[in-house]
């Protein structure tokens, strides 16, 4: 079942949301080669209690960590450790958080240092698959109009989309429905409407999109080795357009 959110309860979830962007503001500047991602997940943690929320992932399904902090061929819920990152990384930073009744979830991929231009290129298509999924959040619309905006901004780069993850409603619960994939035909689905609140979160592979998950349960990685990059920004469908409530990262 899908729940529409009120002016209010969107007013609160941008408050939630704001928490995750300034976080991953914060977070961005910090990771340069030397630091581990323990590190950041510890900075994390603090940040959160400060602002008198809490960290959404801890604890969920068993997740052991405040972020999830995927590096390379690390596709999501990458475990922060104590290895250090190295100049030519790519890292991705997922952040959740629970703040007066209400969840907030967004993510970034960052360089760590100078990269190579493949990587850049797969950073930026990724964060474009996002921002043009964004301006498909228009009552009226069908959800898999999001869905077909990310997988053609990735696939005419070249890249792939993840099949195996999915982007989702988001509100008094971290995962609710629909989900929403980041492939599939345009003009399909459910029709969006006002007062919807969906996570959209695309991630790409530089090669094919085949997922293997580690030993540890959580980290998934691309089958193939290449790159991976993710973007998320938690957005609300207005009689205005598409808000992101997690904008400012
Ligand atoms: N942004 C991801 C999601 O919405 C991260 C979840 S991590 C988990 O699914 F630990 F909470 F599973
Ligand atoms: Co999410």
């Amino acid at each position: 079942m899908i729940v529409l959110k009120s002016p209010q309860e969107i007013a609160v979830m941008r408050e939630a949301n704001q928490i995750v962007a300034e976080l991953l503001q914060e977070l961005k500047a910090r990771a340069v080669p030397g630091v581990s991602t323990r590190e950041l997940d510890e900075i994390a943690e603090r940040f959160i209690r400060k602002k008198k929320a809490k960290c959404a992932f801890k604890g969920y399904r068993g997740y052991p960590n405040c972020l999830c902090t995927s590096v390379n061929d690390v596709i999501v819920h990458g475990l922060p450790s104590s290895a250090e990152l190295r100049e030519g990384d790519i890292l991705s930073i997922d952040c959740g958080v629970y703040y007066k009744g209400f969840y907030g979830d967004a993510a970034i991929t960052v360089p760590i240092g100078r990269v190579s231009e493949r990587a850049q290129r797969l950073i930026q298509t990724t964060r474009e698959c996002l921002h043009l999924a964004i301006e498909r959040m228009v009552e009226g619309n069908r959800l898999s109009d999001i869905s077909h905006a990310i997988q053609t901004c990735a696939e005419k780069e070249g890249f792939s989309v993840v099949r195996d993850f999915v982007g989702h409603g988001i509100g008094r619960q971290l995962h609710e429905d629909p989900q929403v994939p980041n492939y599939g035909q345009a003009g399909t689905g459910i029709r969006l409407k006002t007062g919807m609140v969906l996570a959209i979160e695309p991630m790409v592979n530089e090669g094919h999109w085949g997922v293997r998950i580690l030993k540890d349960g959580w980290t998934a990685v691309t089958e193939d080795g290449s790159l991976s990059a993710h973007f998320e920004h938690s957005v609300a469908i207005t009689d205005n357009g598409p808000l992101v409530l997690s904008e400012g990262i």
